[in-house]
């Protein structure tokens, strides 16, 4: 019989559940094997599926922090079995889901049962506990401790109705998101950049898993170094030739690091607003798949922005999407291709301003965020933040 996984969203849910479907698309799976479970654990079940794929597409997805298979009868589960003989079992617990209060005196208790089964085996154990108030093993701790590897982390999910147990099988290498974030060799250029989760789920939202992607304001490179690691043959070009040699040590260095050993990638510069005829030509001639980007936003907001600032920084914006759609439509001439882009929102003394993407592609582009979510609002905006990021998801008929 076919086995239920789960994978576990990050911080962004709806941008997790999104990029899920996107990734098993892109493998030819539909979402119809993906049910939610309460807010952020997502249930895929198939026959086509097993587990070496699950994590598979796992490894890929930015936005999910745990994958696992659900264990249909508890009661069965054999402790003794994850024993690898003559050494000590390290095991974690984790409850995972909308659960809203701490769990830490259930956990404890549950945790002192497990080890006394294991004992009156004669198999010695150490438990590893989540950090302070926290219900979940961070992925630090299931990594460090080698939990996957000598032992187990047993989950159980929850919604608001029921629960389910489950056993992990990966989480997220965050250190190395984390790495590619704090620790690229150039970061020093003067404009905001995005988070890598984030730049890796914008990739995946292509449902492509191998192609030619093109970032046209790559700045330092965070969407083309998460594109070359998914295995994207990737161009990456900007106005700025500083953000173009940025962009490129920062892939030799990813290269290097053992990020993408074998990345392909081209970069160069280009004024999206005067286009060049010689890069155009080659444009013309590349079988780009999909443009992945987020504009240039105005510098870094610490303060309400006024209602005329908002407005030329989204004025901005919004004429350099227009010379980049005319540049596709008229130019490039591409079709069948996607995009993914961010479109801005500003926090202003009187609200929220930003500008509707009808504003910005005519009828030959698809918005595609509805076929993924009910209410198509596919959103990245931290606690207290000035700009919210808003994405789409289009594609040329
Ligand atoms: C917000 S940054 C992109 C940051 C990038 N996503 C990252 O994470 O590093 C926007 C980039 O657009 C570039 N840019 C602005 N106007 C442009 C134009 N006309 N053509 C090409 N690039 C442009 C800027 O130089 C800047 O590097």
């Amino acid at each position: 019989m076919s086995k239920q996984f789960f994978f576990e969203a990050g911080a962004f849910p709806d941008l997790s559940y999104v990029e899920l479907i996107a990734v098993l698309e892109s493998f030819n799976i539909s979402k119809d094997i993906i049910t939610r479970f309460g807010t952020t654990i997502f249930l895929v079940k198939n026959e086509k599926i097993d587990e070496n794929f699950v994590i598979n597409v796992f490894q890929r997805l930015g936005g999910c922090k745990r994958v696992g298979y659900i264990l249909e009868d508890i009661d069965n589960f054999s402790y003794r079995s994850e024993s690898i003989q003559g050494s000590k079992i390290i095991f974690g617990i984790s409850i995972l889901g909308d659960s809203l209060k701490n769990e830490s005196v259930f956990i404890k208790k549950l945790a002192n049962s497990i080890k006394r089964t294991l004992r009156s085996d004669a198999i010695s154990s150490r438990f590893i506990i989540p950090k302070g108030k926290d219900n979940s093993l961070n992925s630090a701790q299931v990594i460090n401790n080698q939990i996957i590897e000598k032992g187990f982390e047993l989950d159980i999910l929850r919604n608001f109705e029921t629960e389910k147990y489950g056993k992990t099988l990966m989480v997220q290498d965050l250190e190395g998101f984390v790495q590619r974030d704090m620790y690229k060799p150039n970061t020093d250029i003067q404009m905001g950049t995005l988070p890598p989760k984030l730049a890796r789920m914008m990739v995946n939202f292509t449902a492509q898993n191998s192609g030619i992607l093109w970032d046209p304001f790559c700045g330092s490179g965070t969407i083309p170094m998460e594109a070359v690691i998914l295995g994207f043959n990737t161009l990456a070009s900007d106005v700025n030739p500083v953000a173009v040699n940025t962009t490129s040590s920062n892939i030799e260095w990813l290269s290097k690091e053992g990020f993408a050993p074998d990345a392909l990638y081209e970069s160069f510069r280009f004024d999206v607003t005067k286009a060049n005829k010689e890069v155009i030509k080659k444009l013309k001639n590349t079988d780009i798949t999909a443009i992945v980007c987020e504009p240039y936003m105005g510098p870094p907001q610490t303060a309400l922005l006024s209602e005329q600032k908002a407005s030329e920084l989204l004025i901005d914006v919004k004429n350099l999407y227009f010379k980049l759609f005319d540049l596709i439509d008229n130019k490039i001439e591409k079709r069948y291709i996607k995009v993914i882009l961010i479109i801005p929102s500003y926090k202003t003394q009187k609200g929220w301003k930003t500008f509707g993407i009808r504003e910005l592609v005519n009828k030959r582009w698809i918005v595609k965020n509805g076929d993924y979510l009910k209410n198509r609002d596919l959103k990245w905006s931290r606690k207290n933040s000035i700009i919210t990021r808003n994405i789409f998801i289009l594609e040329r008929t």
